[in-house]
């Protein structure tokens, strides 16, 4: 253990926690400002009163309630997809697709899919072949030549990449899922009440519809201020999932005021589809902003702007002299992003005041 962190200390890599009380936030993932909405906590609180602190069980033993199911009937119609089971977390929701492939089965993972799609594929027995990042004439290259020798095959991509926030082509995707008869997994963690007009992901986003063989995952713990999971795709889907998913039937369930809190949010979200336009228009205004004193970043379009530094040790100095300051943007490094690729990852949020804008910017200029 001690070489290891040592190891880690002499290459820049070595990573602390921070208690984040007193600082302004800037890297968080409560883009709309939902994890502390008044309606939110009173949901909870009504919820927590009502049933307690925990589930008590897992979802097939008695931790499956009334908010569990009201919960996955919100979020299906919000995703416009037929059926959706929750998970214990996205981490969890990406384990499951260790049970939607077999031993003679493809996938095939965009190079920058989030770690927890990784482990997913790495716990699978299915054969892994990697695509580099959204270049789907590879993609389409590896389904040429290997897609006959297999079974079945699942293409699998985050909607907008955790670390560099740029978005996946959907309709490419679809129609190389449909052209090589292959199930289209899309990870809508950071996608989920951002992209699209009223915020319900990738394919509202590019104006298209969910189909047969789409499963699509997302988290309730970004835009939507809580925390869990959930898969959706069809009914069979669904019941395969209750019944071969290892990661949820083995993992007790969500606590049923996590449920109520998310509900109430994605109801908000649907009662106030400007706070999407909002967020979308901070987001850029940001960027502007940073873009206007120098600093490169590596992607504009999405809540998440990676400001780029490139060398670890330089990443963590800056995130020193910010901290110094009172503002907290996390140095992100390897393994989260590719070694030399180190960046603050800067996240817009509805929360943010005008002033707060302010004293991140002069703060970025002085460090
Ligand atoms: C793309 C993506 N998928 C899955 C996850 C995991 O979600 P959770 O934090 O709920 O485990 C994350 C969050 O870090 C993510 O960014």
């Amino acid at each position: 253990m001690e070489k290891f962190l040592e190891d880690l200390k002499s290459k820049g890599l070595y990573r602390e926690r921070r208690l984040r009380e007193g600082l302004l936030d800037f890297c968080s993932n409560d883009y709309l400002a939902l994890k502390d909405h008044p309606e939110v906590i009173e949901e909870a609180i009504k919820a927590l009163k009502e049933a307690g602190l925990g589930s008590g069980a897992s979802q097939l033993v008695s931790g499956y309630t009334g908010y569990h199911r009201d919960l996955e009937e919100v979020l299906a119609d919000f995703k416009r997809v037929p059926c959706c089971v929750l998970f214990g977390s996205g981490y969890l929701a990406n384990l499951s697709l260790a049970n939607l492939v077999q031993e003679k089965d493809l996938i095939l993972s965009d190079e920058l899919n989030h770690a927890s799609l990784i482990d997913g594929c790495r716990l699978s027995k299915a054969k892994v072949l990697i695509f580099k990042h959204k270049d789907y004439q590879h993609l389409e290259e590896l389904l040429k030549d290997h897609r006959k020798n297999y079974r079945r095959c699942l293409i699998v991509s985050d909607t907008v990449f955790s670390m560099d926030g740029d978005i996946a082509h959907i309709p490419t995707l679809k129609k190389l899922a449909k052209a090589y008869d292959c199930m289209l997994y899309l990870d809508e963690a950071h996608a989920t009440g951002v992209l699209g007009k009223e915020g319900r992901g990738g394919l509202e986003e590019f104006m298209e519809c969910w189909e047969d063989y789409m499963i699509i995952i997302g988290t309730l713990s970004k835009a939507i201020g809580s925390y869990g999971a959930f898969v959706c795709g069809s009914e069979r889907l669904c019941q395969y999932l209750v019944n071969g998913a290892r990661s949820l039937i083995f993992s007790t369930s969500l606590p049923p005021s996590v449920c109520a809190g998310a509900k109430r949010a994605l109801e908000i979200i649907k009662e106030n589809p400007s706070m999407v336009k909002r967020l979308r228009y901070l987001s850029t205004k940001i960027y502007k902003k940073i873009a206007l004193i120098g600093l490169e970043v590596a992607f504009h379009g999405t809540p998440i702007i990676p400001i780029m530094v490139y060398q670890e040790e330089k990443a963590v100095e800056i995130r020193e002299r910010l901290l110094q300051k009172g503002i907290f943007l996390q140095a992100i490094r390897y393994p989260t992003v590719p070694f030399g690729k180190a960046r603050l990852r800067l996240t817009a949020s509805l929360r943010y005041k005008e002033e707060d804008i302010e004293r991140l910017i002069d703060a970025l200029r002085e460090a």
